[in-house]
């Protein structure tokens, strides 16, 4: 049994991961600030840490006895990173090496990252490798790409998984685990709390792509905790390795809507809207690393991140 710090432990994606981590049997100690996270996400079987990147010390006296991190925390808001660029260089990049610095007293070398296809930008080749040269198209995706960078400078047994969509949601011994954020910008909660809020906007029906709508790649919350668990074990000494998580598989807004039409059983009102600015077209991950040195695939549909979002917010 190894103890593992999961930063961001309180939000979406770490919630998940700490109670799955636990399940593991693992001693998790979760360290976040609540900025974007919940305290009642934080799995009561695990240790809660509330201390924030930008505080060394309190990384410090969270990191005792831990062998490994698994490092989630940090500003993931596209829009709000255009507006406040500063902020996300500061918490993401500056917090990562506090973070980072902080391992180094205690000798702690071993680090699974939350990378995003964001760094990437709007490649022209599809699918993506993780060896195309990243330009991203915001400040959020260009934090992302810099700490990649800076994690490959430091002698850290590392990987980066650079997530496509995120989707689905985990039902752990204390309830489910769902995206919270607010605002919610991802597609799949949207579409489902348009049945009973406001109409779903669909931004750009002119993309060249075969419907006109934005093309993505969706992965379930629950596979990729298990791509984590699997990076976790395949940490090779020194090494940084860099790994697309993905279906592989692309899906168009359309696509995704006429879906949730079909599993919820209900029409999903939508209105049209301009595209928004430094979107790309399509985003589809290569993802033969990931089966290749991690021996890892998805084994969840679309369907089924669709029906769990729905059960999990309550929305049946
Ligand atoms: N959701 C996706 O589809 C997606 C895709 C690609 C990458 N990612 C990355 O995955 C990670 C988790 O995403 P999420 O959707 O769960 O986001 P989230 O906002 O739900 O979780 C992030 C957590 O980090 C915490 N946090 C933020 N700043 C902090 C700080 N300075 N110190 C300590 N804790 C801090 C927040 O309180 C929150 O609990 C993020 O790094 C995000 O960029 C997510």
């Amino acid at each position: 049994m190894a103890r593992i710090l999961v930063t961001g432990g309180a939000g979406y994606i770490g919630s998940t991961a700490a109670s799955i981590l636990v399940d593991r049997g693992h001693d998790v100690i979760v360290f976040d600030d609540l900025s974007t996270g919940h305290a009642d996400s934080v799995d009561p079987r695990a240790e809660f840490f509330e201390g924030s990147l930008l505080d060394p010390d309190a990384l410090r006296r969270a990191l005792v006895g831990v062998s490994a991190v698994v490092h989630f925390a940090g500003k993931s808001l596209v829009g709000e990173s255009v507006e406040k660029p500063d902020l996300y260089h500061h918490v993401n990049v500056d917090g990562t090496r506090n973070l980072i610095d902080a391992m180094k007293l205690f000798a702690i070398d071993r680090m699974v990252f939350s990378s995003s296809a964001a760094t990437y930008g709007s490649p022209s080749t599809s699918p993506i490798t993780e060896d195309i040269q990243g330009s991203p198209t915001n400040p959020y995706g260009q934090s992302k790409l810099d700490i990649d960078q800076m994690i490959g400078a430091v002698n850290l047994s590392a990987i980066s998984l650079r997530y496509f969509n995120v989707a689905g949601a985990h039902l752990s011994p204390s309830g489910w685990l769902a995206e919270r954020h607010d605002p919610e910008t991802h597609l799949i909660p949207n579409v489902i709390k348009a049945m009973v809020e406001n109409p779903l906007e669909i931004f750009g029906t002119d993309w060249q792509t075969p419907d006109g709508t934005c093309v993505r790649d969706y992965v379930h919350v629950v596979d990729l905790i298990d791509a984590h668990i699997k990076a976790l074990n395949n940490l090779r000494h020194s090494k940084h390795e860099i790994i697309n998580l993905g279906s592989g598989s692309g899906y168009s807004v359309k696509e995704v809507i006429s879906s949730a039409q079909r599993v919820l059983g209900r029409d999903i009102p939508v209105v049209n809207a301009p595209r928004r600015a430094g979107d790309p077209a399509t985003l589809v991950a290569s993802v033969a690393r990931a089966k290749s040195i991690l021996d890892w695939q998805p084994t969840k549909s679309l369907d089924q991140m669709i029906s769990d979002t729905q059960v999990a917010l309550g929305l049946k």
